[in-house]
């Protein structure tokens, strides 16, 4: 049975001065997930919106709302992230010391977590952790702005990954399956690279607020693994 692929939407690149009327055209197209950037300016070089923001969606929409944390020490902010109304929080490798803890932190406090690794950031750190996650966060860019080039050398990470998380369930480490999220320079011409690699779920930022037609590129992309072969 073919897997059903999810499309995240990242509201980075949207017109922020009319944020409710694009956040309503992200409810229009049934998108999956909602998909927050937060930015510190630290962490990356940009620097995006937080909690006040988010909490404010939250009070006005029922998408599902997928916080990306892009910044120092996520650890610190959790509980503002965690009351503002996330259903998911996704922390990078890079930035917790005490990855464990974060995640069960998280977890425990309600929303699914996720965890995000660097394009440079290899596979290994988060092996110990498989158990913790809804979900993992493979950048296909580097962190920090939207309308970048996705960097092809990604996909064989993706497929490492899929093989790797299929191990750990083989032998009972993993009960669940885990979500595998593909982030930057996501289009109708890379999805295809991401989803034939193993990714379930594709955030697509620019691509969709440049589109002329952002119901169309949602079902395109939504039906992309139609005709691919999956690995498994
Ligand atoms: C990059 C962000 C992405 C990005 C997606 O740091 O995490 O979510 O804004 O935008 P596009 O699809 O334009 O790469
Ligand atoms: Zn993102």
């Amino acid at each position: 049975m073919e897997k059903k692929i999810k499309v995240g939407i990242s509201i980075l690149d949207c017109d922020f001065f009319n944020l409710g009327l694009e956040i309503r055209k992200v409810e229009r197209v049934k998108a999956d997930l909602l998909h927050i950037d937060v930015m510190d300016g630290n962490f990356v070089p940009n620097i995006s919106i937080g909690p006040p923001v988010i909490k404010k969606i939250r009070e006005n929409t029922e998408l599902f709302l997928d916080v990306h944390l892009m910044i120092k020490d996520p650890y610190r902010h959790l509980d503002e992230f965690i009351s503002s109304g996330a259903d998911l929080i996704t922390v990078h490798a890079e930035e917790c010391v005490h990855l464990d803890r974060v995640l069960n932190y998280i977890r425990e406090a309600g929303p699914k977590a996720c965890v995000a690794l660097n394009p440079s950031t290899p596979l290994c750190v988060i092996e110990n952790v498989l158990n913790l996650v809804d979900m993992i966060l493979i950048m296909t860019v580097n962190p920090g702005f939207g309308g970048q080039k996705f960097i092809t050398g990604m996909t064989y990470k993706i497929e490492r990954l899929r093989k790797l998380v299929e191990e750990y369930k083989k032998v009972g480490i993993i009960e669940k399956n885990i979500e595998i999220q593909v982030d930057g320079g996501i289009n109708l011409y890379t999805a295809p690279l991401a989803v034939k690699a193993g990714a379930d779920v594709l955030v697509v930022g620019s691509a969709f607020f440049s589109h002329d037609n952002p119901v169309e590129l949602v079902k395109e992309l939504r039906e992309i693994s139609l005709t691919l072969e999956r690995p498994l």
